[in-house]
């Protein structure tokens, strides 16, 4: 019987942004994230004896929409000896002004799903290998709170595992809707894009370093600690882009005007760090009682742009 499974998104603290081995996106580095619980995908896998089909949101995606998921349901059904047509139901419970749209949960979402369909018995590791095989960032949704992707050197040795599921810290995300529409360059292409800058091997030697300490800040409720090098990351990760060749970048104007104002609230003592994807949204982090005043003076200046509060969300789920 199909079931509806959920997959919460998770937003790294400590960045991936490169792959060793691209089929089975295996990453040139651990990263380590901080699932979200505001938002989530729900979806449930079944057979048809018509053709394949996805919908999202309820909407029937076309060839072009639905091929990443039933090449990667394709590469499912090979591991594990299946060959039905199936039918993908997705619901995104991403506030689609949030600019927040991940593939993280998508896969999460997808690759437990299909197990819960075909009554595969897996564990959270090998469900996280699964994930991954989806989109790299997906095996770390298998957990909530805060988990971690040990990079491995091979399918077996490269999943994520939970660091702490239910953290006590006072931390808080904000994520700020500059801009909506559809990233120009997906993370597939700019991390790949990204190896040819000449700091990315710099960066990558740092990686162990940073994994390390963010474990610790953590371990030690150290929110400055953790704040201060999540922005660091997330800037070494937008660096190696300006420094790619080509260059490219995710920043918009507004983009380094957040940038600005999160510097200027921390000058005025309210401590509060910011994180950047692949798009020009940036995602805050801070602490319970200063997120009102931070989102009032991120409305005033961005004319009442739309933000949206999350905290700590939990692992993958089966609703029914
Ligand atoms: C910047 O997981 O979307 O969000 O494995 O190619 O699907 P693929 O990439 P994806 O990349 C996420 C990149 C990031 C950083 C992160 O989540 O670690």
């Amino acid at each position: 019987m199909s079931k509806i499974v959920r997959a919460h998104t998770n937003i790294a603290l400590i960045k991936y942004w490169g792959k060793a081995n691209a089929e089975l996106r295996l990453p040139l580095m651990s990263s380590l994230s901080m699932t979200l619980d505001a938002f989530y995908t729900d979806t449930s896998v079944e057979k048809t004896n018509d053709e394949n089909a996805f919908y999202l949101n309820g909407q029937k995606q076309d060839s072009k929409q639905s091929q990443r998921v039933f090449s990667y349901l394709t590469k499912l059904q090979n591991k594990f000896g299946y060959h039905d047509n199936l039918i993908v139901k997705s619901v995104n419970h991403v506030p689609t002004s949030a600019g927040l749209a991940s593939s993280s949960s998508a896969f999460a979402a997808l690759a437990a799903a299909f197990c819960q369909y075909y009554n595969i018995q897996v564990d959270k590791k090998e469900l996280s290998r699964l994930a991954r095989i989806g989109s790299g960032s997906a095996c770390r949704s298998i957990f909530g709170g805060f988990s971690v992707w040990q990079k491995g050197d091979s399918d077996a040795s490269s999943y994520a595992y939970a660091l702490d599921e239910h953290p006590q810290m006072d931390l808080h995300l904000l994520a700020v809707e500059l801009n909506t529409n559809q990233k120009k360059i997906s993370s597939t292409s700019g991390m790949k894009e990204a190896q040819s800058s000449p700091f990315f091997n710099p960066w990558l030697e740092r990686n162990e370093t940073e994994l390390n300490q963010m474990i610790a800040a953590i371990k030690n409720d150290d929110f400055t600690a953790l704040g201060e090098l999540a922005e660091l990351n997330a800037n070494e990760m937008h660096a190696i882009n300006l420094t790619a060749q080509p260059k490219f970048t995710y920043f918009e104007p507004n983009t380094i005007r957040a940038i600005k104002l999160v510097e200027d609230l921390r000058k005025e003592g309210i401590e509060c760090y910011y994180t950047i994807d692949a798009g020009p949204n940036i995602k805050i982090l801070c602490r319970l009682r200063n997120s009102k005043e931070i989102i009032e003076r991120f409305k005033s200046v961005f004319n009442n742009v739309n933000i949206v509060i999350a905290n700590f969300g939990p692992g993958i789920t089966c609703l029914d």
